[in-house]
Formats: C-alpha cells, sequence, structure tokens
C-alpha cells in the first residue's frame, strides 16, 4: 500500500556516518545488499548511543524496519541519528538513511529503523546509564 504521508525532507543536521557503497556491497541482483545497508545503521546509531552513554554498549533489538528505495553502488548514503528514548539501562535510536544519487544528485530516504542498545558493564550486564550531559 503506498502511504499517504507527505514526502520526507532531508534531515537539517550533520550525518552521524557517511558512505559511498561498492560492487563488494551488492546482492546476486546487483543491488546494495540489505544487510550492508542495516550494518552501517547499527554503526551510526551506535556511534550516537555511545555519545550519550559513554561507556560498552550493545545492540540488543531492531524495530520498525523499512526498506523504502533501493540504494545503488556510487551513491553517497548519509545516516542521520536521534535519540528516541532513554530507559535504565537501554537507549533507542532512530536511524535514517538518505541516499544521493551519483549522477542525478538527487536525495532520497532509503531506510529508517529503531535501533536500541544496552549500556552493560566489563561482566556484560546491563548497567544503568549516567547521563553525561
Ligand atoms: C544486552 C543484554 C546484556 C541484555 O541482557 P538482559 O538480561 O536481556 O537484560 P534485561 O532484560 O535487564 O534488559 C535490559 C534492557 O534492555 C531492554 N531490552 C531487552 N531486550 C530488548 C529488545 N529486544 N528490544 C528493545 N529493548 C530490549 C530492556 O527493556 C531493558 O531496558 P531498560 O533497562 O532501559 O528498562 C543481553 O541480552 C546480551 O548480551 N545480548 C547480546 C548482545 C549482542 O551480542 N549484540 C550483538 C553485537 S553488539
Amino acid at each position: 500500500m503506498k502511504s499517504q504521508e507527505s514526502p520526507r525532507k532531508l534531515p537539517n543536521q550533520t550525518p552521524t556516518l557517511r558512505v559511498i557503497p561498492m560492487p563488494a556491497d551488492t546482492n546476486a541482483e546487483g543491488d546494495i545488499f540489505g544487510g550492508w545497508l542495516l550494518s552501517q545503521m547499527d554503526l551510526a546509531g551506535a556511534s550516537e548511543a555511545y555519545q550519550y552513554v559513554g561507556n560498552r554498549i550493545v545492540t540488543v533489538g531492531v524495530d520498525s524496519m523499512n526498506f523504502h528505495k533501493p540504494v545503488f553502488v556510487g551513491d553517497e548514503v548519509s545516516f542521520f541519528t536521534d535519540i528516541r528514548k532513554v530507559g535504565k539501562t537501554s537507549i533507542a535510536i532512530h536511524v535514517e538513511a538518505w541516499a544521493r544519487g551519483r549522477m542525478d544528485h538527487e536525495y532520497r530516504m532509503v531506510t529508517e529503523g529503531v535501533f536500541t542498545f544496552v549500556s552493560i558493564g566489563r561482566d556484560r550486564q546491563p548497567r544503568e546509564i549516567n547521563r553525561k550531559c
């Protein structure tokens, strides 16, 4: 079903991560592999979460993951992040990926999802988040 929502706007912020996918990142059809995108989103989300938490974190869940449009070799992909929720030991980060076409330079929103990270101690057990700032 086509979404009735108005078109999304390119976030007015510095991306947490910006990457250009290469031929090694494609699936059997030649488009960029979904797993590659997921791992970049996980990295971007972890970077945002780590800035807030300030100690070791691990990914515990991925929700609301949507692949809206394909990504192609040579696109410039920017990952924008924002904190959605901070719990006792967990932090949820919304990650949006926008691709800029190599030839047309047009931006399009390609994927989004919410990544949850848990703060852990040396014993690998959940550790309470003490806000740094
Ligand atoms: C992360 C881990 C230490 C949590 O241990 P746990 O015993 O399940 O911890 P808890 O049940 O106390 O949950 C801890 C927090 O995570 C949240 N959580 C647990 N599972 C979740 C899920 N699937 N989605 C979202 N949040 C989740 C809980 O709500 C809780 O949040 P809060 O403290 O802010 O209220 C453990 O699950 C683990 O080691 N997982 C493997 C992590 C990993 O290897 N990731 C991949 C590589 S980074």
